[in-house]
């Protein structure tokens, strides 16, 4: 199963969209995808409260983050999606990321499996897709303190919705590690 997490909160988003067609790609040959969008739900950013580190096993906020911290324990594959704001991933996009401190344990073991694979998918209006090399940096280290082993894929040059869907190259990077993700799921069956 992949989890698929959108964080986009417009309408035909290319950073949405890019994720839908790699997961589509990945579940083409069978597999399940459980995707969550993020400005569709309704939850908290993380207070700092220490509960997860001391007394409890998981976040004490009980809000839709509760399923997909979940979700992110039990799949064998994560696609996570956000637009470029000013630099970095979208507001909605950080709230999400701040609540995984909850992943990991007083003795700072993590909840959750290593070696998985990720997908990181990042849309924007610069044309460098290296533009934001610092951002994609600190974002693949977040991502392989939690054990996964990040894979990095850009939509640059992406101003209007949809327009992702123009861009053979990206189409077929997309495509493509959406097949190296199919075999992750056939090897897991
Ligand atoms: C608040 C805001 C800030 C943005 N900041 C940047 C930026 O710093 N660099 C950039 O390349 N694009 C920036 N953009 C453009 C978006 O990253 C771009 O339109 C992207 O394709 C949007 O993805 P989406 O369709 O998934 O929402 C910004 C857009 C918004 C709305």
């Amino acid at each position: 199963m992949i989890t698929v997490v959108l964080s986009s909160g417009r309408k035909n988003s290319n950073s949405s969209g890019m994720a839908n067609r790699l997961a589509a790609a990945a579940v083409k040959a069978g597999g399940a995808i459980e995707r969550y969008d993020l400005a569709k739900m309704d939850f908290k950013g993380c207070t700092g409260c220490g509960s997860c580190r001391s007394t409890t096993d998981s976040c004490v906020i009980r809000d839709d983050l509760s399923p997909l911290l979940a979700s992110l324990k039990r799949c064998d594959a994560v696609v996570l999606a956000s637009p470029n704001y000013y630099g970095y991933v979208s507001g909605t996009f950080k709230a999400f990321l701040d609540r995984w401190y909850s992943l990991r344990d007083a003795e700072r073991k993590l909840r959750l499996p290593a070696g998985r694979p990720l997908a990181f998918l990042m849309s924007q209006g610069h044309p460098d897709p290296e533009g934001y090399q610092n951002t994609l940096n600190s974002m693949s280290t977040i991502f392989s303190a939690y054990g996964f082993e990040t894979k990095t894929i850009i939509g640059a040059g992406l101003q209007g919705p949809g327009e992702f869907t123009e861009r053979q190259e990206l189409l077929s990077e997309l495509d493509a590690f959406g097949e190296e993700l199919s075999a992750t799921l056939r090897k897991s069956k």
